[in-house]
Parts: structure tokens; sequence; C-alpha cells
């Protein structure tokens, strides 16, 4: 089935839907996503989004940008994130104008908490910066925004799997190939602009916070076309995830005063952020939580260590985490204001992704060249704002900034623009990859081959790696390739073929490792979430770059691109 429209947003989390909100009115747009929108992982996201209103305490904007520089570990690029710390204030305020119902002071303003690694002028001590409703931000902003696509009659075409994206000779972009998950139908989509807004793969490791669906498809379809992808060795680790499960329990518990401890009950983190404690960004917080479980002071001798959120005061629990603690409840069967909390760090956000400018361009060199066409924006885009480790709460702020920027920009874009013929033949690859799946009736079970991926990732390529882990890495990669290209599915049928599906997102799921693995082995310092116990230091004579990792025939290949910077010289980092 052929569809033309003049901006076609694959993936309809926050970023996708703050696209559509901004060509709504003046173009014809089309949301296309594999999930019905309210089950997006914008919808996951707990604790905050943080914007310097200053409504508790004295903040600015530069501060702002001053800790997502810092947290990045120096590899974020300096003019993008001071789009993003300034925009973040504006962003906040029209999704508050859109009725989004934050939490707020006695006044009657936006409240706002403390978040890790942010911090009141430049450094001195934690400021309350995260605009929170209760610990369900995401899921507020992500009702907030389909509320408005609905009102403002975007068209939505749910249930859509992305197979291939169409790039015509010339090198544009001006389409894309989907599966109809409920007929088995395929689908093009014909526009003027594509804008990618397809989130994270978490589901790369075998504990983390991201659902199902998060298996890298909007990163690796782009990548299997020759787009390369940014920064992929740096993956983050969120410190509390319930112990096994992995699932989220938000920085904002430690916001509103909770704390990790050891074995010892020690609050370890005094140790090691005399400043922040347990409020240090991510990367540190999980590291050292490894650390002391390594060095024998996890619970019991086992791989945990607890949150406790015991002494909080009484209400805090129920007006301010009320979904925490009945995940709490739910799934360990423990009253957090009464027991210590199970967690370790579990596999959160890609700070990598699609090379884009500050319009949410997707680049394509070392240059910053623009493929013409071609957005994206959210975790599925490298901005890069997050460096080598995200602050918490600047994904939202990402989403909504450089959403609302690229959405924008195609607004103007497809007014001056021609639609682009489509290229011969634009499904033939999808449909091929989609036949070779069906004519194999025996192989191998995709789900073993996924199951031997996560645990692998976990074990040698997570929050500590070395030289050595990473090769064996790559030798396991180049095996489960193999496997999987004999795997056999067992649903033949075209009607919401599971099997099929998840074929498809294995697929995603070997590109972005493979790319995450190949980065890592690159990188011969420790920078942010990127710790190589081999080469323990940051080394910013050699590595203070990016890297671009391209599918060449003959396998990954990685090239540098130099980090943009502006106010702030790189420095060590100290909390
Ligand atoms: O901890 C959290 O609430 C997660 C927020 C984030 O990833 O920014």
């Amino acid at each position: 089935m052929y569809h033309r429209h003049d901006v076609v947003i694959v993936g309809a989390g926050g970023a996708g839907l703050m696209a559509a909100a901004q060509l709504a009115h003046v173009a014809d747009v089309a949301v296309v996503s594999k999930l019905h929108p309210s089950r997006s992982h914008t919808g996951a996201a707990q604790g905050g989004i943080g914007a310097a209103l200053g409504n508790v305490e004295e903040d600015h904007w530069i501060w702002h940008m001053f800790d997502t520089v810092k947290g990045g570990d120096y590899i974020v690029d300096q003019d993008a994130a001071e789009v993003l710390s300034r925009e973040a204030i504006d962003a906040v305020l029209e999704l508050e104008h859109m009725g989004l119902p934050f939490n707020r002071t006695p006044d009657g303003k936006i409240d706002q908490r403390r978040f890790g690694g942010h911090t009141r002028n430049f450094g001195e001590a934690a400021v309350r910066r995260a605009c929170f409703s209760s610990d369900r931000t995401g899921h507020m902003i992500l009702h907030t925004l389909y509320q408005q696509a609905i009102k403002q009659q975007v068209t939505f075409f749910d249930e859509f799997q992305m197979l291939d994206l169409i790039i015509t000779d010339d090198g544009v972009c001006n389409g894309v190939v989907t599966l109809e998950i409920a007929t088995g139908e395929i689908h093009i989509f014909h526009a003027k602009a594509v804008i990618m807004a397809t989130g994270g793969f978490g589901r790369a490791y075998k504990v983390t916070s991201n659902a199902m669906a998060n298996t890298g498809d909007g990163a690796a379809i782009p990548f299997r076309r020759g787009i390369p992808l940014e920064d992929m060795e740096f993956f983050q680790f969120h410190p509390t995830g319930i112990y096994k499960l992995g699932i989220l329990l938000t920085e904002g518990a430690r916001g509103e005063g909770g704390i990790l401890r050891n074995a010892n009950g020690e609050r370890f983190m005094e140790r090691y952020a005399p400043t922040l404690k347990d409020l240090a960004p991510r990367d540190m917080v999980s590291r050292h939580i490894w650390q002391e479980i390594r060095e024998g002071r996890g619970i019991d001798g086992s791989d945990f260590v607890h949150l406790d959120l015991t002494h909080l005061p009484p209400g805090v629990l129920h007006e301010k985490l009320p979904d925490i603690t009945g995940f709490v409840m739910t799934y360990l069967g423990i009253d957090p204001a009464e027991s210590l909390v199970p967690i370790q760090p579990t596999a959160h956000y890609a700070m990598g992704g699609l090379p884009t400018d500050i319009d949410g361009r997707v680049t394509i060199d070392a240059d910053n060249t623009v493929m013409p066409g071609l957005y994206a924006a959210g975790e599925v885009a490298c901005v890069s704002v997050h460096g080598a480790n995200r602050l918490g709460t600047n994904s939202l702020v990402d989403l909504v900034v450089f959403g609302r920027r690229a959405g924008k920009h195609a607004a103007e874009m497809v007014k001056t623009t021609d639609l682009e013929p489509l290229p011969p033949e634009p499904d033939f690859r999808g449909r091929a990859e989609i036949s070779n799946l069906f004519d194999r009736k025996t192989g191998e079970n995709p789900s073993k081959i996924r199951a031997e991926l996560q645990a692998d990732m976990m074990d040698k390529a997570s929050v500590f790696r070395t030289g050595e882990t990473l090769e064996e890495m790559r030798v396991k990669l180049a095996e489960l390739r193999d496997r999987y290209s004999k795997v056999a599915i067992q649903d033949h049928g075209k009607i919401f073929n599971t099997d099929l599906l998840e074929a498809l997102e294995l697929n995603c799921l070997l590109d972005v490792s493979e790319a995450i693995v190949e980065g890592a082995i690159a990188r011969k310092e420790s920078r942010g979430a990127h710790m190589r116990e081999d080469y323990p230091d940051r080394d910013d004579e050699e590595w203070l770059n990016h890297t671009l990792a391209y599918r060449t025939s003959g396998g990954i290949q990685l090239k540098k691109k130099p980090v943009v910077l502006t106010r702030f010289e790189p420095k060590e980092r100290k909390y």
C-alpha cells in the first residue's frame, strides 16, 4: 500500500509527538509507530524534566549547561548543550500550557527537586532543577502530547514496524517502508521529510529498564543504509534498577533524600563523591555500586546493594513517589517505607545514535554534511548533548527541545522542497528480509540468540569493560550473527506475527551491539559511562573526539569527529 505525506515521523514517543505538534497546522504529517502511542517508552520516564526555572532555589540556564557538559565528561557538543539548557525553560512552560499536571509549590509554581549531577553555581552544591509530576513525569508528558496530537488531528498509523528507509540515488531520504503488524501488509510512506524518533536500545542488555520494544530499529536500519552512528560506546546504566528485574526506581527517590547503603549499612557514596554523594552522576554511582559489590560489600556478599527510603518524611513516598512505591510492593512484596530495597544498575539509555545538528537534521560525516530529508530526535539521535554520560532528566529535555526543533525545521523545509520520486522497487529490501525469514523451514529459534546476546553484553560490555572482554564479545557477536543468518521462525502467518517481529528486532539488536562493541574496543580511555579497566584514565589528547561508526562491506569502520567546545574547558570531574 502506498501513502503520501509531507512528513512522516517514525515513533510516537515524546520526540515524535513534539515534532508532530509543530507540523500539524502547516503540513500533512503522519506518525508511524510500532506501538500504540500511549505505550511509547517516554511513558516510563519517572523523576522529572530539568529546567532552570529557579522556582524553589536560585538557578540559571548556564549552570544547567555546565552540569550537562561536565556530566557528559566534556565530550558534549557545547553549542547543543547551550540550546538544550536555554530552551528547556520555555519547553517546560509550553508543556505546562498544554495542560501537563506538574506538582506545585505551596505558592502554585511548578515544584522542582534534586537530581543527579545538577548543581548550583558550577558545582557548589545540589540544586532543585527537576520539574516533576510525582514519579510519572514521562507518562504525563506522553499523554499531554498525545492529547494535543489528537486535538490537532494528526494522522496515526499505530503498530507499523519499520523495515527500511527509502533513499534515492542522489542520497535524499524520502520515505520509509513498514510492515502493518495487524495484517502483515507492506506499506510505503513517501514523504519530503522523515523524522526518526524511535527511542533507544536497552534491550541489547539482560538487565534493563527499557521496554520490550526498545530494540534500536531506528538506529540499526539507517546504519545498514550507510548512515553512521555516533558515540555508540557510551551506554548508560542507571544506578537503581530493581535487583534482577531492572525495573527503574527513579533517581528522584534519592532527590527526595533516599540513600544507597552497602552490606555494612554504610552510605558509601559519601566516600566517592563528598559533595553530591548519592546524587553524583549516574556513571559514577553505577560504577561505585559495582565496586562495593566487587570488594565484598554487596548485601550478603551478593551482587546488589540497598536503596534506603525508610527515613523519608511521612507522605513523601505516597505524594511524590507513588509509582515506585507500587513497583517495590508489587515486584518485591515489601514496603519501601519499612524495608530496604535491593537494587542494581540497569541498562537505561543510549547516549549514542544518529548524528544530528541542532535542528535535528541527520549528518553523515565529520564535517556535519546533512542528509537531505532525514531528521532524528530523542534517544535515537545523538546531537550530542549527553556526551559520555547523560544527566538525569535531560532525556525528557532532549526530546521536547530537539523534537520541537526538528519539527519546526521540517515544517519550513517542506514549504520549499519538492517531493522526490521514489527509487524503483523501494520495498525490495524489506520484502526480501521477510521472505528470507519465512522461506527457511528449519533452523534455530531467534529467542535463544537474543538471550545469549543480552547475557553476554551484560557480562562483557556494560559498566566495566576491558580490551579482553570486548574482544570476546566481538567474537561472540560474529557467532551470533552467523547463527542469526540461519534462524527459522515458527509462525508463518501474516496476522500479528510476533515471531517475525522478534526476529526483525533481533537483527537490529545485533547491529547496534556490534556498533557498541566496536566503538568500545577502539576507545582506549575511560570517559563517562565507558569504563575501560585496562585504560582507566581519560585521555583528552587522543580521545576528546566523537566516534562515527559506519557499516561497510568489510565490517564496521570508525572515524573521529571533533567535539564542539565553546564555554567550558575540559577538566577533571570531581563531585
Ligand atoms: O531516574 C529517573 O527518573 C530517570 C530519569 C531519566 O532517565 O532522566
